[in-house]
């Protein structure tokens, strides 16, 4: 089953203004995509579960309050380029993380059928899952989800996860089309958070309106 979480703070939208904005320059869209990555990450917070519990402040007075459970439980894996910023800001939030990574791109010389792209995986790196984890897959463009749902069934492969979610920037109804049926085929819950949800791609596969093809944008020139 597949639930999907827009993140709709004035906050994040703004931010994700400027990044579509093409006159946004490299280091600029690298720090939104941080920024982003961070708040994007205390919406995901927002389903943990959380424990309450009695501390005793400086002042030898008790004070009720909470505790978040899993924190220490998560496994962020980062599929390559784009979404090395985007981790940086979660990683702020899930402070004690493992990380894995995926190397995948989409081979667009192949071109689109079906809004399907053929997907290379050159490396792959994940600490085991276990049924305790919750697996947080970082993704920044999710255009057709052929690149996210070829990373799902590669982290699959690393054991079962008491929980899965997507944090990703823009998304498309195509592709969340795509993962339902995924997660469908996988048996897992998908929780999908996104800034926007826009509504199409173009011919060779950009999101439209979008904001460009990110790996490039935050690493190119
Ligand atoms: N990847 C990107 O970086 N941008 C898109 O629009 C689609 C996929």
């Amino acid at each position: 089953m597949l639930k999907v979480n827009v993140v709709s703070h004035p906050y994040a939208q703004a931010i994700l203004t400027a990044l579509r904005d093409r006159e946004t320059p490299q280091i600029e869209f690298r720090k939104g995509l941080v920024r982003l990555g961070r708040v994007v990450g205390l919406e995901m917070v927002k389903e943990f579960e959380v424990e309450e519990c009695e501390v005793e402040t400086p002042l030898g007075v008790k004070a009720r309050g909470v505790k978040i459970k899993d924190l220490d439980r998560v496994v962020i894996v980062t599929v390559l380029r784009a979404a090395w910023p985007l981790t940086e800001g979660l990683v702020k939030i899930f402070f004690n993380a493992k990380q894995g990574v995926i190397v995948a791109r989409r081979v667009e010389e192949r071109g689109m059928r079906d809004y399907e792209f053929e997907v290379d995986v050159a490396y792959v790196k994940v600490p085991t899952i276990t049924p305790e984890s919750i697996v947080v897959l970082s993704d920044v463009m999710v255009a057709t989800g052929s690149t996210a749902a070829r990373a799902l069934r590669e982290v699959v492969k690393h054991g079962r996860a008491k929980r899965y979610l997507l944090a990703s920037v823009i998304v498309t109804p195509i592709a969340l089309a795509g993962l339902d049926r995924v997660a469908r085929e996988l048996g897992i819950d998908l929780a999908v958070y996104a800034v926007a949800i826009d509504p199409t791609v173009n011919e060779r596969g950009y999101i439209v309106p979008g904001l460009g093809d990110a790996g490039d944008r935050a690493f190119g020139s």
